[in-house]
């Protein structure tokens, strides 16, 4: 059987403050299977952004595993961790920044489908706040990753934006099985998700609404 896409087991993590240590994740399990949008709620600062750069393999936990398609990330080193990213996760910062595009199709063909067909040659420093977190959406999804992780993908977007968003990202998860995490306080966001977690003491409650 295939393995769950994401699967956090006993998940800790902790920041120095100084002398003292300051639990943001406090044992954090939790099992997403492929093709599901999960998206995680919770006031500012609970620890949603830190979470997904775990599952992404940006940071480490504390204690704990985190695995993604059968792979334990808490096992391999930074480099590894890198490669494994880049081949099998899709990741949208919530403060991203860009780099100069390349024009290849397939780029082309994302930013049409984020509304922003014809910009491909757009330096980054001329495009909108709204328009450069388009197009961070097309280059994390260009290779085409198993798993694809937005932390606040609409926050910079109007309505009719966001919506054409959210509906890319539906469109992955229903036909082309992709796995997809995001954090949000969009309403909109929460809308589109199969599953919803509530970040709350460090720890994750499963809601049926929000
Ligand atoms: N590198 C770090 N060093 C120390 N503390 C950190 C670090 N990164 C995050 N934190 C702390 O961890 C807590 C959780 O932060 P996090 O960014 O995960 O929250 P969030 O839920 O994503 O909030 P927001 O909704 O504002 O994006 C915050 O109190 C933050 O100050
Ligand atoms: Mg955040």
């Amino acid at each position: 059987m295939a393995p769950p896409a994401v699967e956090l087991r006993n998940v800790e993590k902790s920041y120095r403050e100084g002398e003292a240590e300051r639990a943001v994740l406090r044992d954090v399990s939790l099992t997403i299977g492929t093709g599901e949008i999960v998206v995680f709620v919770g006031r500012s600062g609970s620890g949603k952004s830190t979470l997904l750069n775990l599952i992404a393999g940006i940071d480490r936990p504390t204690a704990g595993t985190v695995t993604v398609n059968g792979t334990d990330l808490t096992a391999l080193d930074e480099q590894a961790r890198t490669l494994f990213r880049r081949r099998h996760i899709g990741f949208v910062f919530q403060f991203f920044n860009l780099i100069p595009l390349d024009g290849v199709a397939r780029v082309r063909e994302l930013l049409e489908r984020v509304g922003l067909g014809g910009r491909g040659a757009s330096y980054p420093e001329r495009l909108s706040g709204g328009e450069q977190q388009r197009v961070a959406i097309a280059r994390a999804l260009v290779h085409e990753p198993a798993v694809v992780i937005a932390d606040e993908p609409t926050g910079n977007l109007d309505a009719e934006t966001a919506a054409g968003v959210l509906e890319l990202f539906d469109t992955l998860a229903r036909e082309a099985r992709r796995t997809v995490l995001m954090a949000t306080h969009s309403r909109e966001v929460i809308g589109v998700a199969d599953r919803i977690f509530a970040m709350e003491r460090g720890g994750l409650v499963e809601r049926t609404t929000c």
